[in-house]
């Protein structure tokens, strides 16, 4: 009787731990969700026949509830099923290096209300960005890097106000930055636009938001960047490097957080701020520009190569030649 009992304990722990198991209508969406990529070998785990909690590679679960889903490195013929919007609990889905995902985002996309993690990278996908993503209000975190997203940033990004990363680096995306991202709805997320095909005049209304880190190299932007600059700023890392920016760098005030400067590759004139030497610099190339000048002497500055100072108008002093 006793040890009947006792089995009967085990019976019930068993039973309970199995409760975190996958519910069949969730197995049921990740089975359409691998049907739609045409059944690739990375999810050859995704047995019917196994819970999908426990055995498939990629699924994370919360109480038999589907919280993450990562699908990585693999060859797949296919679009992102529309049944993904069915997981409704997912906070975490994070897709990379899928070599053959083909298509758009589906708006279904925008029922997951609890995504705090968004990540489509490396893969195929192509299209407009849509508008809708903007939908997403808990997304703090936006990777679309690395695909061959086409058409303008979509402004409603701004629209989320949890936002603290946008990555849309490496894709094909035209048109200028958004007027919205001058006022973002939450805090100023650190935002990655290199190696895109933007263009044109960067919105006045840009030099409202303190970006803490900024990346538009590898476009075609013109005009003025001095709204990136300023004395009570608290940028630490602006890379505007290979564009065809134009302004007068003795007239912008450098933040005294910054840590990393590229404006390599650009049309940038006039003198050196003195204010160089009192920062911290890890990284600093103004190779390829037209300044000129005596380069300040003192601090870090003369820690940097030629190269990075190299191939500008008539700029002059170490580590360059003397004036
Ligand atoms: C964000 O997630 C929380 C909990 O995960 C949820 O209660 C809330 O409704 C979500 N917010 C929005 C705007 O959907
Ligand atoms: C985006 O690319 C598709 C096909 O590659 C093309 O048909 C479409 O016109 C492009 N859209 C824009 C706005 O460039
Ligand atoms: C870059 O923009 C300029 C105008 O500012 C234009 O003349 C040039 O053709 C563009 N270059 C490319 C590669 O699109
Ligand atoms: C930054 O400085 C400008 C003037 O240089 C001033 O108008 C502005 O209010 C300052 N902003 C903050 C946040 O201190
Ligand atoms: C600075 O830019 C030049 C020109 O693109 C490049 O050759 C050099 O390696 C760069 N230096 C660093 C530290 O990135």
């Amino acid at each position: 009787m006793k040890l009947l009992n006792l089995s009967l304990l085990f019976f019930f722990i068993i039973f309970f731990t199995r409760s975190e198991s996958c519910k069949s209508n969730d197995k049921t969406t990740l089975l359409k969700i691998k049907k739609s990529l045409n059944n690739p070998r990375i999810l050859d785990s995704w047995d019917p026949l196994t819970d999908c909690c426990t055995y498939w590679i990629g699924v994370v679960c919360n109480h038999g509830r589907i919280t993450g889903l990562t699908i990585a490195a693999g060859e797949v013929v296919g679009e992102i099923a529309e049944e993904i919007g069915d997981l409704r609990d997912l906070v975490i889905l994070d897709w990379s290096s899928l070599y053959g995902l083909r298509g758009t985002i589906p708006r279904s996309i925008t029922k997951l209300k609890n995504l705090v993690y968004m990540r489509f990278r490396i893969t195929e996908l192509s299209g407009p960005i849509p508008e809708y993503i903007s939908e997403l209000q808990n997304v703090t975190f936006l990777d679309l890097s690395f695909n061959r997203f086409n058409g303008s940033i979509p402004g409603s990004i701004s629209q989320m106000p949890k936002l603290e990363a946008i990555q849309l680096n490496h894709n094909k995306l035209t048109g200028s930055i958004p007027e919205s991202f001058g006022s973002f709805l939450g805090k100023v997320p650190d935002l990655f636009l290199g190696n895109n095909h933007l263009s044109g005049k960067i919105p006045k209304t840009l030099s409202k938001s303190d970006f803490n880190t900024l990346s538009l190299s590898g476009n075609n932007f013109s005009g003025d960047a001095s709204m990136f600059f300023g004395h009570n700023r608290t940028t630490v890392r602006l890379d505007l490097s290979r564009n065809n920016f134009h302004f007068d760098l003795s007239k912008v005030k450098l933040a005294k957080s910054l840590v990393s400067l590229d404006l390599s590759h650009n049309r940038v004139f006039g003198e050196l701020p003195l204010e160089l030497t009192k920062l911290r610099l890890d990284h600093f190339n103004i190779s390829f520009n037209r300044l000129c000048g005596t380069i300040p002497q003192g601090g870090l500055l003369q820690n940097f190569e030629v190269y990075e100072f190299s191939n500008n108008l008539c700029l002059c002093g170490a580590p360059l030649q003397r004036c």
